[in-house]
């Protein structure tokens, strides 16, 4: 059992159940051409947010932490004809780039993306219609306080994914003094007892390494 060997299996459900995508390859390299950190979602993990985000019926999306839009562009392919989807993104250049990932995708009318730090973008949304399904994937620190915001401008039912949840398996290790680890600690405690929350984590491993995300539901 290796990174290799996860790698291996993830290559292989990609082939098996994915197939090529011309958009999505020509994003990647877009991003590595423009020296994006290659901390997109896997294409396998991409899929599935895409599948819930069908599930969920979603009309209205949220991203938190857009990077290239790699996982915006599956999340966007979720959306029916009249869908939104808003993407916070705090670096000028990666949302430069994930614009013209968007655009090559044929997505530019259906997303939005929002250059600033999340808290304060979130801060200034009142929408009239209620997100659906949101999706964090920004700064750990943050997430305590974006799953606020998710559930401000949610409703019953909607669906909230974040990324990264299992970090190496660091997020155990009450003694490791990595923020982003203290961040995602303090996740699990705020999301265990909030009253509005239902919530699970799932580990997993791949060609991203070994980590995990959190799936919970608003009630
Ligand atoms: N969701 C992307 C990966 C996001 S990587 C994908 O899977 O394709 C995390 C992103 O969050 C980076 O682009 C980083 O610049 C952004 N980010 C970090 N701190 C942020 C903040 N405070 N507000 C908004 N975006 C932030
Ligand atoms: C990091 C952030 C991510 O969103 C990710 O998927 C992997 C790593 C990071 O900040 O190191
Ligand atoms: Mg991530």
């Amino acid at each position: 059992m290796s990174d290799a060997h996860w790698t291996e299996v993830d290559q292989f459900i990609e082939a098996k159940l994915l197939g090529s995508d011309a958009v999505l390859m020509a994003a990647l390299e877009n991003n590595a051409a423009n020296n994006l950190p290659p901390i997109d979602v896997s294409p396998a993990l991409g899929k599935m947010l895409m599948l819930l985000a069908q599930m969920a019926g979603a009309r209205h999306i949220l991203e938190i932490g857009t990077l290239g839009g790699y996982s915006t562009i599956w999340l966007a392919r979720a959306l029916p004809p009249d869908g939104r989807l808003l993407t916070l993104e705090v670096d000028r250049k990666h949302a430069r780039v994930a614009t013209e990932n968007l655009a090559r995708a044929g997505l530019s009318d259906k997303v939005e993306i929002k250059v600033g730090p999340a808290k304060d973008s979130l801060a200034a949304i009142q929408p009239a219609d209620p997100f659906d399904f949101v999706f964090i994937d920004a700064d750990k620190q943050g997430s305590v306080d974006y799953v606020d915001e998710a559930i401000r401008l949610g409703r019953a039912g909607t669906t909230i994914i974040v990324d990264n949840v299992v970090r190496c398996g660091a997020i155990v290790d009450d003694a490791n003094n990595d923020p982003r680890v203290a961040g995602t600690r303090r996740l699990y405690e705020h999301v265990a007892r909030h009253p509005r929350l239902n919530a699970t984590a799932m580990q997993m491993v791949g060609s991203k390494g070994w980590d995990g995300f959190l799936l919970a539901q608003v009630c």
